[in-house]
């Protein structure tokens, strides 16, 4: 089955159940206009990101890694009232247009995005007592994702989500050999999911625009 017949199947499921929205749109459109990798979740994904934190009732919701905050207001729009999400990215440039696309949204008051690396910032966010976190969705650099998966075990309660973007590298995860970063970095996380008696996690695959890759969910459980 071909790229191209995928991407054109996931194009019909988007026009067929998410109807355009003006700020997703504005928001995609200012984060092109601002010279942003278009790199962000697929609108199918976003739903999905949605949905998952929609499902599990999450009140505390945090990201790592925003770009220009697409995948930040799907989740942020499944909060109740009075819910919060925390954003962590790295770039200045990044941090900006997301916090200008938020604002649009409407999501300025539940959302903060906080500028800086995130292995930086994750300590404060357990010292100020933020969490527990009923879902976390790690989307910022791909070799630090075990420690991402560390943090949200620290930052999570049993029956808490985790969600890993990016986790099959169009294929390459599957290379024992591979020098690659990002993919060590995948294949790490793969390891400590395997051996991790707190997290019960599953992998799916996705293909679209940006290609083969795939996305991991977890749940967070009590030790047996
Ligand atoms: N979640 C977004 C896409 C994120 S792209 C969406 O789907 O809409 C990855 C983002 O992680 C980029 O904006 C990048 O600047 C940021 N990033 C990279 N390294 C980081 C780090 N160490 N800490 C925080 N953010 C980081
Ligand atoms: C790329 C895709 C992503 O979803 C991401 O978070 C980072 C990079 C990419 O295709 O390069
Ligand atoms: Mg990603």
């Amino acid at each position: 089955m071909s790229q191209e017949l995928w991407t054109a199947v996931d194009h019909f499921i988007s026009e067929a159940l998410i109807p355009s929205d003006p700020a997703l749109d504005a928001a995609l459109e200012s984060s092109a206009a601002s010279g942003l990798p278009s790199i962000q979740v697929s609108p199918s994904q976003g739903k999905l990101l949605h949905l998952m934190a929609r499902a599990q009732g999450a009140r505390r919701i945090l990201e790592i890694g925003t770009l220009g905050g697409y995948s930040t207001i799907w989740l942020a729009r499944a909060l109740p009232p009075g819910g919060r999400l925390i954003t962590l990215e790295a770039d200045p440039k990044h941090a900006e247009v997301a916090r200008a696309n938020l604002s649009r949204a409407g999501l300025a008051g539940e959302v903060e995005v906080r500028l800086g690396r995130a292995l930086d910032i994750l300590p404060g966010i357990l010292a100020e007592g933020l969490g527990p976190f009923d879902l976390v969705f790690i989307d910022a650099d791909k070799p630090n994702i075990p420690a991402y998966v560390r943090w949200s075990l620290r930052l999570t309660r049993p029956g808490s989500l985790v969600i890993v973007d990016n986790i099959v590298r169009t294929g390459a995860v599957i290379d024992p050999t591979s020098t690659d970063p990002n993919v060590i970095g995948a294949r790490e996380m793969y390891n400590l999911l395997a051996k991790e008696p707190r997290l019960c996690a599953t992998a799916i695959q996705t293909v679209g625009s940006k290609g083969y890759d795939g996305f991991v969910v977890a749940l967070v459980a009590a030790e047996p």
